[in-house]
């Protein structure tokens, strides 16, 4: 098994290597900056941040001290909810940019497609927090920010197809990624072929269940696991790259860091197995903590407020 150098290339031409680093909660044993060194000495050239993660600039200090060009990496953050407003959306990437001490970001990302206020930078808001901020005008000023050159690709993170179908013919940028949840609990059947279709290209965060679905015990990935000699692990990020998807696994062990960068080959039977696991889990989900946030995941049930 050799390591995975495959790339997807982005509606603008750009092109994103398939297997990333997530780094959400990456710093709780504060080996961040170290693993992110041993990620890129290992291979990997795409990091996943997010301003929420409250650690970027313990993976700019490693970014510094990276032994490969800036050019060779493919580095992705995200804009919090409540950077939204339009007016505060440049000076929300200014901010990630000075965290990770770089001159432009490969991909940004609007984290969610609803808003909180200005002074809710932190996960536990309430209800009352939440703010009407059409999803649009928050997608106007990162169109601009293409222009500025600071970043080079913009997209989007846990959008459904409904919103994607209102929101595609206003864009004059479209969105190049789609990041949301996909591991074979959460397949995303539906959504992954509207995106690809589309020409939006589909990021798999939780890959490996994110520690809370079991996804990583599932009996059907274990047994095609023991059948290619492989982890389970590797047979989840095998399907997701074998559906022309990028996966961003988060680990801080090197061991485990050099496995989720060797993938195997999945054959159609394999896919098709794991394409049909029936178990239904999600790791993440606002609702019901609030109830107001129910179309975010569950747009048969309910609608996007503000587009
Ligand atoms: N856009 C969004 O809203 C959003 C939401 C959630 C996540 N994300 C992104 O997606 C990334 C990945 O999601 P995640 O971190 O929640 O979950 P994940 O990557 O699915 O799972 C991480 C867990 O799996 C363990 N692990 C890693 N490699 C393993 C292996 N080969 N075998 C067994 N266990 C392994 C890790 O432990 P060790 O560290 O001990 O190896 C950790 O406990 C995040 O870090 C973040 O960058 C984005």
């Amino acid at each position: 098994m050799s390591n995975n150098t495959d790339t997807i290339k982005l509606n603008n031409d750009v092109r994103m290597p398939a297997i990333g680093l997530g780094t959400w909660r990456a710093n709780e044993t504060g080996v961040l900056a170290e693993t992110v060194k041993t990620a890129i000495g290992l291979g990997y050239r795409h990091i996943d941040c997010a301003t929420i993660y409250k650690n970027q600039r313990e993976i700019g200090k490693a970014l510094k001290e990276a032994t490969v060009p800036r050019s060779e990496l493919f580095i992705v953050s995200k804009i919090f909810q409540n950077n939204h407003l339009p007016e505060r959306v440049g000076p929300a990437l200014d901010e990630i940019l000075d965290e990770l001490q770089l001159d432009y970001l490969d991909l940004l990302l609007m984290h969610w497609p609803y808003a909180l206020s200005p002074d809710m930078g932190h996960m536990g808001f309430s209800t009352s927090d939440l703010d009407p901020v059409p999803i649009m005008d928050t997608w106007r000023a990162m169109e601009i920010l293409v222009e500025s050159g600071k970043v080079r690709a913009i997209g989007v993170s846990n959008f459904n197809k409904s919103i994607l179908q209102k929101m595609l013919p206003q864009c004059l940028i479209a969105p190049a990624v789609n990041q949301v949840e996909v591991h074979p609990y959460n397949p995303e059947h539906e959504l992954v072929a509207f995106c690809q279709e589309n020409n939006v290209a589909v990021t798999g965060y939780c890959p490996l269940g994110g520690g809370r679905v079991s996804v990583l015990r599932d009996a059907t990935v274990e047994a095609i696991a023991g059948a290619h000699g492989c982890t389970p692990a590797q047979v989840l990020i095998s399907w997701q790259v074998a559906r022309g998807l990028a996966v961003i696994p988060k680990s801080t062990s090197p061991a485990r860091l050099e496995q989720n960068l060797r993938t195997v080959a999945l054959s159609p039977d394999d896919m098709r197995a794991i394409g049909q696991i029936p178990t239904r889990e999600r790791k993440v989900d606002p609702y019901p903590e609030y109830p107001a946030l129910k179309w975010v995941f569950h747009e048969s049930e309910a609608e996007c407020p503000v587009i």
